[in-house]
């Protein structure tokens, strides 16, 4: 009977053990499973420092002299507030921007995106847009209104 309860304990022990390995593992496993989430899409690699990828920074020189169409800033920026009309943003596609345009002239949508305005915070949050990439992206959604 005292070896059966010996054991049932060392068994019970085992168990433990294991359980708690398990889960120091699975919480390691979803730390790094976070952190690759979380982490930045790009990195920034300084001109002259030469521990970092060049071609990446070649190709972000490339990427930002062609220019990103209007339709790439609204998804990545806009969409988020324009696309269901949160927090009264003008809504995307149902004429809102139009009579906005209507109001405010190219020159006040330029202005107010550019600045903020209310909850609309300056450049939509496209930091490093250019004014032209702005007013091409305003376009944009005008053209689909
Ligand atoms: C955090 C949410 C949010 C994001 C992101 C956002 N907007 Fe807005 N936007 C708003 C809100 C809210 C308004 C309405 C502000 C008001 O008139 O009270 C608005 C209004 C505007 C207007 C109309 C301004 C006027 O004169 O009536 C333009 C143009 C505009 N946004 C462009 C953009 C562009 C371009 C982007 C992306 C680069 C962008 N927005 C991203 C929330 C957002």
């Amino acid at each position: 009977m005292n070896k059966f309860v010996a054991k049932a304990a060392s068994a019970l022990c085992t168990l433990g053990l294991g359980v708690v390995l398990a889960t120091a593992v699975n919480a390691a496993a979803d730390r790094d499973a976070i952190i690759e989430r979380i982490k930045p899409h790009g990195q920034i690699c300084v001109q002259g420092d030469d521990t970092c990828g060049t071609p990446a920074a070649a190709a972000v020189a490339a990427s930002s002299s062609a220019g990103r169409s209007g339709a790439d800033i609204y998804n990545r920026s806009c969409a988020a507030c324009h696309g269901s009309g949160i927090l009264g943003a003008p809504k995307f596609g149902d004429g809102a921007m139009t009579a906005r345009l209507n109001d405010h002239g190219m020159d006040g949508l330029m202005a107010n995106a550019i600045n903020g305005i209310n909850a609309m915070p300056p450049k939509g949050t496209c930091n490093d847009c250019s004014d032209d990439e702005i007013q091409s992206t305003i376009q944009y959604m005008l053209d689909n209104d």
